[in-house]
């Protein structure tokens, strides 16, 4: 159902690669709600992926930009702004990948050129994306900047690996140039936190559907899933919610206040 709750709001989707992605149901909801959007994605995700499907379906431009070259990002804001006539209201960053995990190295043994690179690539290329966003002033007052992160944030998820610190950063630089962009600009930037979501990215953590099983058990609503976390984005990029900035929001099913739950503590009673 829409309410049109972003008619006349123009945006960037970055991360869109399959229909699995979280990015891909939230540029679907983005235009089912009125928004118009530019999608990017690297050079190589759009060779192999299908995002000239999505760019079809939603009657969309699609650039190209690897979100840790300043150039890419450089031209993608100057021909987005040029598309729309205008600056852009909205923004998603919905990027992430570590070498480590690719190549199953553990957290105790990781190879740090990959690290750096999954750093850049996970959390340094959102520093990038709103240093030239601020200083190209490509945002319309009010505007909204999104980046997607996990708990491994703020507690220890033994196989999210070196992703852990890429998000505890990632959540860093949205607070730190959030407070920037809402003073300078009255833009707000926020990130959520969103449960273990079958895509191509979750899926390539060790022992994933282990993840995804106790989070649906530990959480009283359940496990959000992807099309849950558009929604929640969209309410993120409209107007009802003008004054949040700053924030990291869970969007877990309460998973994150949980301590244990009795069905954790039922399945662990049997096996001892
Ligand atoms: N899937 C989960 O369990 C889960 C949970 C919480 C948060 N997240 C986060 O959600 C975001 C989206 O991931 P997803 O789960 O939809 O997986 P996905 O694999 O569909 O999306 C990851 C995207 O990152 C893009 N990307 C990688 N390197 C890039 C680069 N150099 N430049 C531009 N784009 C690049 C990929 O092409 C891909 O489109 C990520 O930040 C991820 O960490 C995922």
């Amino acid at each position: 159902m829409s309410n049109n709750l972003l008619k006349n709001k123009k945006g960037i989707i970055f991360g869109a690669l399959d229909e699995n992605s979280i990015a891909w149901k939230t540029a679907e909801k983005i235009h089912l709600q009125g928004g118009k959007f530019v999608l990017t994605n690297a050079p190589v995700a759009l060779r192999m992926g299908r995002l000239d499907e999505l760019a079809n379906k939603t009657n969309s431009l699609m650039i190209s930009a690897d979100a840790t070259k300043n150039e890419d990002l450089d031209n993608l804001i100057d021909k987005t702004i040029n598309h729309f006539d205008g600056k852009i209201d909205f923004v998603l960053h919905s990027i992430g990948m570590s070498v480590n995990v690719r190549k199953g190295k553990s957290y105790t043994n990781l190879n740090h050129d990959w690290l750096t690179k999954g750093w850049d690539v996970s959390a340094v290329s959102f520093h990038k994306l709103l240093q030239l966003l601020y200083n190209k002033d490509a945002m319309n007052k009010w505007g909204s900047i999104v980046a997607l992160s996990y708990m491994a944030a703020q507690r220890v998820f033994p196989n999210y690996n070196d992703m852990a610190d890429n998000k505890a950063y990632l959540e860093s630089i949205a607070r730190s140039f959030g407070y920037f962009f809402g003073k300078e600009k009255k833009v707000r930037v926020n990130t959520i936190s969103q449960s273990p979501t079958p895509t191509t990215a979750g899926k390539g953590v060790k022992g994933f559907d282990g993840f995804v099983s106790y989070a649906e058990k530990m959480s009283p609503l359940g496990n959000a899933n992807a099309e849950e976390c558009a929604d929640y984005t969209v309410t993120l990029f409209s107007d009802l919610t003008r004054k949040v900035t700053l924030q990291n929001l869970f969007h877990d099913g309460g998973f994150s206040n949980v301590g244990v739950s009795q069905e954790i503590i039922d399945i662990i009673s049997k096996n001892n």
